[in-house]
């Protein structure tokens, strides 16, 4: 059996691979349209950063699992070909600004139907509007090989995309339930996960509710944060701490202690799309109260990152023009080099545009990538990118960290504050370093819905 893949990203890559892994008869290629990108994951310096994938990969690239930019006759050598290329939310025309765009997944489409010589099992892996299987059979119809298209929507958290794709919650597979050559299709993918997942944890169900499962889990996660952060703001006001309280409410079983870690508000490239993306879809679908109640997540993710960008402007007394400002992280959460959607990016905008100077530092994200996110250009003298976090807070006012790194927690804060100017303020965006240690130090300390320490 051949798989292929168009996508070499986040999801495509470390999917594969664990396929890969796992299924040594198989043989996997990866492919992509941009050349940088497949050039990385053929050498040593991999596209994605993910604890454990490097190793993963060296032990099956080249052996069952290529990545190459020839898409076509790895499209056509297929039996299975799994679509896992970006849908980002559409920046113009109809729909902008919520709906999904759906034009690389429809390229995808055409080119699987204008290359394809033998019928092919055509799985849809990255997240897409409820009904997209409709377009994909609308398009792979029209000639005369046969395809069936499957929903399989991947659930990979990145900075543990490994640990999840070899040990899933579950595996979700819709498809056409109602006909044979349906049902022999979700049995073929079925087969190729339970090798190494449970057959229990394997779900099938149709395409439509697979499509929906997977934008509802996003939805659910988001929300539960954007709860969360809304009590946060609550705490501050009061005096509770957000962390105990979630603590207390995490402890009934029915709601359970996980995604309860109040923050600087959810980035990534999956909540904000596919929360807007199911906006979209009701209003499409004439319900505004259920697109009313699901947008109330993302502009409570909004006021989450500008209510603490605000926090440290009127802590630094109203004023951080001219401040240096030590930025511990970029990333949108800790163990990954991704920033899509990351709130570092719209705090240290506020920031920017308070002409505050930015030193920043984060163990994996590249200068690069950060002066694309703010729209600035090498050079640009209100930002510097520094090799340590200890020079990074040199002269710095404050210390503003935005990413949970864990070696941001074992620090020599003591060492820290002797070259910051005073008073020396931290804001732990995270709520992740030893308070009473940093108070301690003497340090001036602020985290998210931490009423004590106002
Ligand atoms: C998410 C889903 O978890 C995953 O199932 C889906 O396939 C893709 O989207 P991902 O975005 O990679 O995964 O990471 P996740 O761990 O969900 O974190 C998303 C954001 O929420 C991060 O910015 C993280 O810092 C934040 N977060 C997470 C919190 O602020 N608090 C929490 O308790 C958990
Ligand atoms: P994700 O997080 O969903 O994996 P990424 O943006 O990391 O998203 O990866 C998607 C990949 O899909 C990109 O590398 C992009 O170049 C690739 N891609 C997009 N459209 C096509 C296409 N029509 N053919 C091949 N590759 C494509």
């Amino acid at each position: 059996m051949r798989i292929c893949c168009i996508g070499a990203g986040y999801v495509g890559g470390p999917t594969m691979t664990v396929i890969a892994s796992k299924c040594p008869d198989i043989r996997i290629d990866v492919v992509d349209l941009n050349a940088e990108r497949i050039a990385a994951w053929n050498s040593d310096n991999l596209p994605v950063f993910e604890p454990l994938l490097e190793s993963l990969v060296k032990s099956v690239r080249g052996v069952n699992l290529f990545f190459s930019t020839d898409i076509d006759s790895a499209i056509d050598a297929a039996d299975i070909v799994f679509i896992s290329v970006n849908t980002p939310t559409k920046t113009y025309g109809y729909g902008a600004g919520s709906a999904s765009d759906l034009r690389f997944v429809e390229s995808c489409a055409r080119k699987i139907a204008e290359v394809s010589k033998s019928d092919k099992i055509v799985v849809e892996k990255s997240t897409m509007p409820v009904r997209t299987a409709d377009v994909l059979k609308a398009i792979l119809s029209e000639g005369s090989v046969k395809f069936q298209v499957l929903s399989n929507p991947e659930f990979l958290a990145e900075g543990t995309a490994i640990e999840n794709l070899e040990n899933p919650d579950r595996i979700l597979i819709g498809g056409d339930e109602d006909t044979e050559s349906g049902r022999r299709a979700i049995g073929v993918l079925s087969d190729i996960y339970a090798r190494w997942v449970p057959r229990e944890r394997i779900l099938t169900t149709n395409l439509w509710s697979s499509e929906l499962s997977k934008l509802t889990a996003n939805a659910f996660l988001a929300q539960r944060i954007s709860s969360i952060n809304a009590i946060s703001a609550l705490c501050e006001a009061t005096g509770a701490d957000v962390d105990q309280v979630a603590k207390a409410v995490g402890s009934d079983s029915r709601i359970g202690p996980k995604f309860l870690k109040s923050s600087i508000g959810y980035g990534g490239s999956c909540f904000q799309k596919d929360l807007l993306n199911l906006v979209y879809l009701c209003e499409h679908f004439n319900l505004p109260k259920v697109a009313d109640y699901w947008r109330k997540v993302v502009e409570m993710n909004s006021y989450q990152k500008h209510r603490f960008s605000r926090l440290v402007i009127d802590s630094l007394f109203r004023n951080i023009c001219g401040k240096r400002l030590a930025i511990f992280g970029f990333a949108f959460k800790e163990n990954t080099n991704d920033t899509r959607e990351s709130p570092a990016i719209d705090i240290c905008k506020d920031f920017l545009s308070e002409n505050a100077k930015l030193a920043f530092y984060d163990p994996k994200v590249s200068k690069r990538q950060i002066l694309s996110d703010l729209g600035l250009s090498d050079g640009d003298s209100r930002v510097e990118f520094c090799d340590s976090p200890y020079k990074a807070a040199e002269g710095a006012h404050a210390i503003v960290l935005l990413t949970h790194w864990d070696e941001f927690k074992t620090l020599d804060y003591g060492k820290i504050k002797a070259t910051m100017v005073r008073p020396s303020w931290i804001f732990d965006g995270r709520n992740c370093l030893d308070t009473r240690l940093l108070l301690e130090l003497g340090y001036l300390v602020r985290g998210i819905g931490k009423g004590n320490l106002l």
